[in-house]
């Protein structure tokens, strides 16, 4: 049967015909979707079916069938996405990129990976690992998300001051686009200068222009040991410096990560631990990691490095972890974001980035504006410190009325133009930051993203409603 002979009526008969299309796919039915997990967005699973294609070739003949039937198709991977890039309508039809979870190459002489979309994070990392290598990208939700998600969001994560981002990290890439076309630009080397550079369109594109199916990903060296501490200090400010001296020494500064201290008391309180064992007095908390040949080497190398520091901040307080078990759970305290919303069901959340010197103006100013538009608004305050990204997460349950809404948006965002920062930092734009990237995008620029949504995609089939107004 062709694609286009295919029945548009019923779910029962899309499904019937989907299977016998796609003889190499998994096809899930709407009753199998109920039963599954949606992940982070509860509406990732509205779709009428998921079809999990075996390979990529079963990925084009998806596209070609969602073509002939004018059926909208969303892709997908491990559902971790934060601003509603995955949500599906019951019209719509998932492409699970799950099983092509193959690792093809890793190549330590060249440094790069060679993956299909559906491999996690975690796997590319433990793979690397196994040579001595990085992906140079981390993050808390490192078990389930892909690296096809990764791309599509242009992820930031931990390493990024470090590292760059996804878009960074990304050599060669291979997509399915909306026509059904593969576009194959597996490079394998960094210095391509050979026109324009279309693989990055499809970095960040949230799924709207195409579907990743495999790339090529550049790998860095990777310290064997890691040492962690949880410092006590008084103000971003403080910590920046810290940052840069730590920079300065010879063991590699490998995260830097800040939490104002409401935010530790929430995830300290719901993992148990003793509030008197950690540096709360203090406004500030900054978990730092240096890396070494191995654990030892990469404490004792952090034990000098804070040693140093304490001689011109003699008030620094902190924990030094003393295994790896410790280390662990200090990364817990950072890591277990989801405490803040089974406290605040749905609470409001906000990625920006602003240059980090100008983070504690910010925070001063920003307190008070939320209590001006609600006196029982308090911000849990974290982010990635030295690439200048900043997670807000507000105390309310979600979502907020829509005049309360737009006054907090407006306290949040305001200013950031104005600082050179971004009101979307590394999650995206999805389904839920779009009338925040009208407000605040340049014209211009919102009007060349419709011209190139509408050459790629002309019949708005691939992954509609998402960045894209
Ligand atoms: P999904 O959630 O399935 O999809 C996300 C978007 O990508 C959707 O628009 C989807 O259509 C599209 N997409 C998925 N696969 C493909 C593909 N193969 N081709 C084309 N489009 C595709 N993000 C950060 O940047 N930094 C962080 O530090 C960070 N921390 C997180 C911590 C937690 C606890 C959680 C839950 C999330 C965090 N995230 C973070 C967000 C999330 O992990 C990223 O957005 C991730 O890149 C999404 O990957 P995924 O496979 O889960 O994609
Ligand atoms: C993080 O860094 O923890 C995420 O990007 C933000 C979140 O999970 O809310
Ligand atoms: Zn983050």
């Amino acid at each position: 049967m062709r694609a286009e002979d295919m029945p548009a009526g019923p779910a029962p008969d899309r499904i019937a015909a989907l299977r016998a299309h796609l003889r190499g796919s998994q096809v899930l039915d709407r009753d199998a979707l109920a039963a599954r997990d949606p992940g982070w967005d509860a509406g990732n699973l509205n779709a009428f079916a998921l079809v999990r294609p075996g390979s990529i070739a079963e990925v084009a003949r998806l596209v070609a069938w969602c073509r002939a039937q004018r059926c909208a198709f969303v892709p997908q991977g491990g559902r971790t996405g934060l601003v509603g890039g995955s949500v599906t309508t019951p019209e719509q039809l998932i492409c699970d990129l799950g099983a092509l979870d193959r690792i093809e190459e890793i190549d330590p002489d060249s440094g790069i990976a060679v993956v299909q979309a559906g491999v996690t994070l975690g796997a590319l990392q433990e793979a690397a690992a196994a040579v001595g290598l990085h992906p140079g990208l981390d993050l808390a939700a490192r078990g389930s998300a892909t690296i096809g998600g990764l791309i599509a969001t242009n992820a930031g994560g931990i390493t990024a001051f470090r590292t760059g981002v996804m878009r960074h990290r990304v050599l060669g890439l291979e997509a399915v686009l909306p026509d059904g076309r593969l576009v194959d630009d597996m490079t394998r080397v960094l210095k391509t200068s050979a026109g324009y550079d279309v693989k990055q369109l499809l970095i960040g594109a949230e799924g709207t222009l195409g579907i990743v199916t495999r790339a090529v990903i550049r790998l860095d060296p990777l310290p064997n040991g890691r040492a962690t501490a949880l410092l006590g200090i008084g103000d971003a400010a403080q910590a920046l410096d810290i940052v840069r001296r730590l920079r300065a020494g010879s063991a590699p500064l490998l995260a830097a990560e800040i939490m104002w201290s409401g935010f530790v008391a929430a995830t300290s309180a719901a993992l148990g631990l003793d509030p008197a064992q950690l540096p709360l007095r203090s406004p500030c908390l900054l978990l730092v990691e240096l890396g070494g040949t191995d654990f030892e080497a990469a404490r004792i190398a952090l034990e000098e490095a804070l040693a140093v520091l304490v001689e011109t901040e003699p008030e620094l307080d902190g924990i030094v972890s003393s295994s790896m078990a410790q280390s662990a759970q200090l990364w817990r305290l950072r890591e277990d974001t989801e405490v803040l919303y089974r406290l605040h069901p749905q609470a409001p959340s906000y990625d920006i980035s602003l240059p980090a010197r100008a983070f504690d103006g910010y925070v001063e100013r920003l307190r008070p504006a939320l209590k001006a538009i609600d006196p029982a608004i308090e911000p849990y305050l974290f982010g990635h410190l030295a690439d200048g990204n900043l997670h807000i997460v507000l105390n309310r349950p979600g979502p907020l009325k829509r005049d309360i809404q737009a006054a907090v948006e407006a306290a949040i965002y305001g200013e950031l133009r104005g600082l050179g920062g971004s009101f979307s930092a590394e999650h995206g734009i999805g389904s839920k930051r779009i009338a925040a990237l009208q407000r605040h995008a340049d014209p211009v620029k919102l009007a060349l993203m419709a011209e190139i949504k509408r050459l790629f995609d002309p019949d708005n089939l691939c992954n509609p409603g998402k960045i894209v107004a």
